[in-house]
């Protein structure tokens, strides 16, 4: 099984570049940058990296991400993250970034984009990894700082291709975002978000009816409302969902306790994705590992979540049947 999983080529549909950020690099550009991080060693970090819930997650990971200061840090970033996608076979990748933590701190909207553009242009080159970027507003913000956001977004348009939300999703339900969201439909934008990671099914449902998003990030709740999974399952909405990231925010006890293949074997439309791989103890291949060590998985339902991740994405028709070639031939 771990063989077919690394031989299969991979869609990732769910990925944080700022959670890409392993501890290693965070030190080089603490250093490089002269800015302070609470850490002395690399063991410091990891026995920090040892959380209750997503808030205590988000703390840490938005502390990270400050030592990013220039566009070189931003393709440094992105530049390891492709390399982790060489080593697991991921060749096609849609890239979360999230402005706000960025330019709250003075960096400016180009600085970031520009960097992240310019890695995963060399990626397409040098490797043949194709890839888009989804720019996410941060929900526990104003929807008027996501109206600004989407603004400065205006002059990179040709460079994003989605928005997304996500941060505290407790208490920030995505009614709060109505009109940024309506704002970035009408400007031609894909729509996902967050939704049903900690909070309840009403989230999905918002997200769904009041954002028009296209596909959830999570979305593991769902199985809390028999309605809900008819229609997720009806209407093959995807759910991009991250495993390890569910089990070190204690969404889940352990992996045995994880819902996807009780979400699959019902016929939903779900993926496996790495959510922050720094933070959460690997890259899309040790998810599917972890899922197959505790999990009776089987060989098909391997497939059909590969599968699932290139047919929910959002490149052409012409380029799925490619990629979907590619897996079938690695079969
Ligand atoms: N930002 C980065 N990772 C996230 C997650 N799992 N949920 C919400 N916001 C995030
Ligand atoms: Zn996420």
């Amino acid at each position: 099984m771990i063989d077919l999983i690394k031989r299969l080529p991979k869609a990732e549909l769910h990925l944080h570049i700022e959670g890409s950020l392993e501890p290693e690099l965070m030190f080089t550009l603490a250093k490089r940058n002269n800015i302070q991080i609470p850490y002395k060693t690399i063991d410091d970090v990891k026995a920090a990296y040892n959380f209750t819930n997503l808030q205590s997650f988000l703390d840490i990971y938005y502390a990270g991400a400050n030592v990013l200061i220039t566009k070189q840090d931003f393709y440094d970033l992105t530049h390891e993250y492709i390399l982790k996608c060489v080593e697991d076979n991921v060749i096609h990748t849609e890239i979360f970034f999230d402005p706000q933590s960025h330019t709250s701190r003075g960096i400016s909207f180009e600085t970031v984009i520009t960097g992240i553009k310019e890695a995963l242009a060399d990626a397409k080159e040098k490797y043949g990894i194709t890839s888009c970027i989804i720019m996410c507003f941060l929900r526990h913000l104003s929807q008027e700082d996501a109206l600004e956001t989407l603004n400065q977004a205006k002059a990179f348009k040709s460079d994003i291709l989605g928005v997304g939300l996500d941060s505290s999703e407790l208490g920030n339900p995505p009614s709060k975002f109505i009109e940024v969201f309506k704002k970035a439909k009408e400007q031609g934008f894909k729509l996902v978000a967050h939704a049903g990671e900690e909070a309840d099914v009403s989230y999905i449902y918002e997200a769904l009816d009041l954002l028009e998003i296209q596909r959830i990030d999570h979305g593991v709740q769902s199985i809390k409302s028999a309605k809900l999974m008819q229609r997720l399952k009806q209407e093959q909405i995807p759910l991009t969902v991250c495993p390890n990231s569910n089990i070190e925010l204690k969404v889940f006890e352990n992996y045995k306790e994880h819902n996807i293949k009780e979400l699959l074997d019902y016929g939903l439309n779900v993926s496996v994705n790495s959510d922050d791989p720094a933070y959460f103890k690997g890259y899309i291949n040790q998810n599917f590992i972890n899922l197959c060590e505790n999990l009776p998985l089987t060989k098909e339902d391997i497939i059909t979540l590969v599968k699932n991740s290139f047919n929910s994405s959002f490149i052409n028709d012409e380029l799925k049947k490619e990629y979907i070639l590619k897996v079938e031939k690695a079969i």
